[in-house]
């Protein structure tokens, strides 16, 4: 159960006690620039984004706060099969105190959902769809096996974009296209590593927990090498019971 009174407290720009929720959302604001891409993930002080095969282990009260924060100034929520897989997905992705707030505040009700898939191994009987407050949609790609789009196809939208997987450009190109251009991607580390490669990180949310997971978990980021170092820059640095929770953006944007 979220502690609402956690107490959050800002190291960077400038020291602050104990934030309300006001003063995070405004920190934590999209930027005027659409699309905008950012990504939130959790990471282990000994860089694990995972303990036993999931990440919530790894959260504190002040980061759950924050996720559930950040979830509420999105269009749209995109993540990874894989993601979806491990860490379910299934009901509503806000409170119904946060779908209020993003009512009066000019934004959907529930974020929509997008998912990236190339091999559609999702089942269209699961909660992920049955459950869901809106019609989740799914990247694929050309080569997506089309029975299997068929089937998923009864209850989620299917986007093809890419040929031989799913085009990340393609992905933010039309999600802005409907009016989904403040992206919130949360994960997990194959759709990160793809975006990094793509350079197509607007800005990284980073909680650092921490907890050392020692083992074999994987890090926030993951496939094969990105053509170059991309650098972002530090925006925000906040505390809470010693995690810290750094925002990271774009140099420039
Ligand atoms: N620490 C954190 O903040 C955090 C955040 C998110 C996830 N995680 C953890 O990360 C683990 C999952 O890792 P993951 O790398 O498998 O997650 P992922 O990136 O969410 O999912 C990978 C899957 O997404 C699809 N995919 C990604 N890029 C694609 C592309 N360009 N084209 C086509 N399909 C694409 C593929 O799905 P198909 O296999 O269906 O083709 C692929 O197998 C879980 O243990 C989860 O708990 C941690």
């Amino acid at each position: 159960m979220l502690n609402q009174q956690t107490r959050i407290n800002q190291l960077l720009p400038q020291p602050g006690a104990d934030l309300s929720d006001e003063e995070l959302l405004n920190l934590y604001a999209y930027p005027e620039r659409r699309p905008w891409v950012r990504f939130n993930f959790i990471a282990s002080l000994d860089g694990s984004a995972t303990h036993h095969g999931v990440s919530a282990p790894l959260g504190n009260d002040g980061d759950r706060r924050l996720f559930a924060l950040i979830r509420r100034l999105c269009d749209v929520i995109l993540v990874g099969a894989g993601t979806v897989r491990a860490e379910g997905y299934a009901g509503p992705l806000v409170s119904s105190a946060d779908s209020r707030w993003r009512e009066a505040n000019g934004l959907s009700a529930h974020p929509a959902l997008a998912l990236i898939s190339g091999r559609l191994d999702l089942d269209p009987h699961s909660e992920l769809f049955s459950r869901s407050p809106v019609r989740p949609l799914i990247f694929t790609s050309a080569a997506a096996e089309p029975g299997r789009s068929q089937e998923l196809a009864g209850v989620a939208d299917i986007v093809i974009c890419g040929e031989d997987s799913v085009d990340s450009r393609g992905c933010v190109q039309w999600l802005h296209g409907r009016g989904l251009g403040r992206i919130l991607c949360e994960g997990g580390p194959s759709v990160f590593g793809r975006y990094i490669a793509d350079d197509g990180v607007d800005e990284l949310c980073l909680s650092l927990s921490p907890l050392l997971s020692g083992g074999a978990g994987q890090q926030i980021s993951s496939g094969s090498d990105s053509p170059g170092l991309r650098r972002l820059e530090l925006a925000s640095l906040l505390e809470s019971d010693s995690a810290l929770y750094g925002r990271w953006v774009r140099p420039g944007a």
